[in-house]
């Protein structure tokens, strides 16, 4: 059976900008998020408050957190990799932040440069402070159906990684095909297992599309009992430590597919393929939504 209601967490000014070679003027980003508001999405990741070397698109991470008019009742959580980006998050006025450590030894290194054990430590100072100013955390862990450095990543190692991140105090953790490499065989596989760890309730799916399997695979983790999914407005996007990686499930697709299923997501399409068209003229692309692209309309 499916589930009744659907959380879209809407990633697309993160996940979908991070990897952007040319800079996206931010005011461009503050309207994209000012956009998604309207949509009737709960959940709108922001920015991160990394390393501006490492990923130089998120900047602007404070300009951003500050110029973005926040609804209530909607969360607009950021990226932290540590205790400083942590501060900066909270200075800046977020609310929620998110953790991000992989289940692959070598992406945990190019991507945050540590060992997986080391990023744990990291993530613990940050859970601390987090837990002193009231403020929820929740954690992605990559590399779950595949690495870009290592390949196959066993469902086990991709457990033992949820539940530590899960018994730190996250209260979600986001499983990222990030390489989009996955089926839905591997993703039921791997699901089953992190399963016996991790409450089906605090776990979301978080889908890269690189092998046009994203859609399959979430409907597998919804028939499993997952109710919250990433997606990111027009597909935007890609890891810059996953080269090749495409975007995320357009979010339009998702809804559209949620809406044929009869499940709720508060979502209103029209308004999410208006916002689409709006990122893709800035960008001055096409969008990777086949919802947004298909011209026959019922
Ligand atoms: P490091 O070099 O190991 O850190 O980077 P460090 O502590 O040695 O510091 C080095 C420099 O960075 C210093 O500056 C620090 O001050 C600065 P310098 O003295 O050289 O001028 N620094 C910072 N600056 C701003 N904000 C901070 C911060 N921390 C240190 N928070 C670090 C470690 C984690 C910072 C770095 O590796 C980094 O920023 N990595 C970026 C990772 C990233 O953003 N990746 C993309 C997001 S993850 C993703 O896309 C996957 C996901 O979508 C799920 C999926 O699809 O699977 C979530
Ligand atoms: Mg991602």
């Amino acid at each position: 059976a499916y589930p009744k209601r659907v959380k879209v967490v809407e990633v697309g000014p993160r996940d979908g900008l991070q990897n952007e070679k040319n800079l996206v003027p931010t005011p461009v980003k503050i309207n994209l998020i000012n956009m998604l508001s309207e949509t009737g999405l709960q959940v709108i990741e922001a920015t991160s408050f990394v390393s501006p070397k490492w990923v130089p698109q998120m900047a602007d991470h404070t300009e951003v957190m500050q110029g973005i008019n926040k609804f209530p009742g909607i969360s607009y959580p950021v990226l932290t990799p540590n205790l400083r980006g942590f501060q900066a998050a909270v200075a800046a006025g977020a609310k929620e932040v998110s953790i991000f450590g992989a289940a692959s030894e070598l992406f945990t290194r190019k991507n945050i440069n540590c060992s997986i054990e080391e990023s744990l430590e990291r993530f613990e100072e940050v859970m601390r402070a987090a837990r002193e100013a009231s403020i929820p955390v929740r954690g992605y862990v990559s590399c779950v159906l595949g690495c870009p450095y290592e390949g196959k990543i066993s469902a086990a190692k991709v457990a033992e990684v949820s539940k530590k991140m899960y018994s730190m105090g996250c209260y979600e953790i986001s499983l990222g095909d990030t390489i989009g490499v996955g089926t839905p065989g591997s993703m039921r596989e791997m699901l089953a297992v992190v399963m016996k760890e991790v409450p089906v309730g605090a776990l979301a799916v978080h889908c890269h599309d690189t092998y046009g399997q994203a859609l399959a695979n979430i409907l597998v983790a919804l028939q499993m009992g997952v109710s919250v999914v990433d997606a990111s407005v027009a597909g935007l996007g890609g890891c810059p430590y996953a080269q090749g990686a495409s975007g995320n499930v357009a979010t339009e697709d998702l809804v559209y597919m949620l809406n044929g299923l009869g499940i709720h997501t508060g979502v209103d399409l029209q308004k999410l393929m208006d916002t689409g068209t709006f990122i893709c003229n800035a960008l001055n692309r096409k969008s990777n939504s086949k919802v947004s692209q298909a011209s026959c309309r019922l």
